[in-house]
């Protein structure tokens, strides 16, 4: 195929046959040479074509093991990151969008937390003596250098709670960064109390705390949230509870504080999907977490007599997960059959080195 017949525009009108028909020739030539990894998040169409299927953790641990020359990563920019750390340099990973972020993740950035960092600094002297720094996998690859660089550590919505007790072990106190949800979740579920669980808003002089506020904290929470998970509130529980009495709710830590609390089972999409199709047959669900995910088990299931709703009135979608489409698909399957990378990701050797010492913490704790 010609350069011209290989750039996007040629695949961005194809029709859904065309594009189905393309992708499983390409993958038929690529052979063993490409993995596809799916987040359970991705559009049913895109799905349907994972080699592997898992949370944040699993795919992290999955990209660490394939042997494969090309991991065609169908999720958002940090997992392909961490794909790419995580595997050997022969093996490229690739976004089939580079547009697919996560709008939690931007919520911090190196040049904020370096801030908080020394602003931590002026009230409690060395932070390195006193404080683990943990990033939530949802973050950029400097954010997770940052903390391996500073004796700390990356999490997952699997492993937090694991991680925050290895973080609380080292230092008195821990700087939880991008999600404060989880944070206060996992510091919830440890027995911390709310009281001691601060707010650090990156936005305002010293996280908007008092120096007292700042030491009296044992896990300061960056004013950091996920727009799809933050729809999911505890009224909508509360409904459906006097609806269904004998029904059962599963929600994602990164959903609020109510909501986790309201909830029988909380934890990671891959334990959300566990849970409920190990459930025994006849059951009611409530879920909170991404649309794609809840209407899938809901239509698997359903044979079994399982009923699966979505915790929100409204549809509540990650728009950039969204954004790994069938066009996307086709034209980075094609142009690496033509032996042609296109968005590969490639996180700056220090920067990697460092990130993967916070990332192989993790994996050694969890
Ligand atoms: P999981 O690790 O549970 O898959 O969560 C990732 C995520 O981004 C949820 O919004
Ligand atoms: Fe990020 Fe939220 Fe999308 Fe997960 S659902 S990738 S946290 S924006």
């Amino acid at each position: 195929m010609t350069a011209e017949e290989l750039s996007f525009a040629r695949y961005a009108a194809l029709s859904e046959d065309e594009a189905h028909r393309r992708i499983a020739a390409a993958r038929q030539r690529l052979g063993e040479r490409a993995v596809l990894l799916c987040h359970h998040y991705q559009r049913a169409e895109v799905y349907r074509y994972a080699d592997l299927t898992g949370d944040s953790l699993k795919l992290a641990r999955l990209a660490a093991q394939t042997d494969a020359e090309f991991i065609v990563f169908c999720g958002v920019h940090f997992m392909a990151e961490v794909a790419d750390i995580l595997s050997r340099p022969q093996q490229t990973a690739v976004l089939p969008d580079l547009a697919a972020g996560c709008s939690m993740a931007d919520m911090a950035n190196l040049a904020k937390v370096e801030r908080c960092w020394r602003e931590l600094a002026a009230v409690l002297g060395d932070p390195d003596a006193r404080i683990t720094p943990v990033t939530y996998i949802n973050s950029a690859a400097d954010l997770k250098a940052f903390c391996g660089e500073h004796g700390g550590i990356v999490c997952t919505s699997t492993n937090a709670p694991a991680i925050v007790d290895w973080a609380l072990a080292r230092r008195e106190k821990v700087l939880f960064f991008p999600d404060q949800h989880l944070g206060r979740w996992t510091g919830f579920k440890k027995g911390i109390p709310l009281e001691e669980m601060a707010v650090w808003d990156p936005d305002l002089e010293n996280g908007g705390l008092t120096p007292a506020q700042i030491e009296s904290a044992r896990i300061l929470l960056w004013k950091g949230h996920c727009s799809v998970h933050q729809m999911f509130q505890v009224e909508h529980i509360r409904r459906w509870r006097e609806r269904h009495p004998d029904g059962f709710v599963i929600a994602h830590p990164e959903c609020n504080l109510d909501v986790c609390r309201a909830s029988d089972h909380v934890g990671s999409t891959e334990y959300i999907l566990n849970t409920v199709t190990a459930a025994p047959a006849g059951t009611r669900w409530l879920v909170g977490t991404e649309l794609n995910l809840v209407s899938r088990l809901a239509e698997q299931l359903e044979p079994q007599g399982k009923t699966v709703e979505f915790m929100a009135p409204m549809v509540c979608m990650c728009s950039t997960m969204q954004r790994i489409d069938l066009p996307h698909l086709a034209w980075t399957l094609e142009n690496l059959a033509a032996d042609n990378v296109v968005n590969p990701i490639r996180v700056p050797a220090h920067e990697a080195e460092m990130a993967r010492a916070a990332l192989e913490r993790m994996l050694e704790v969890s």
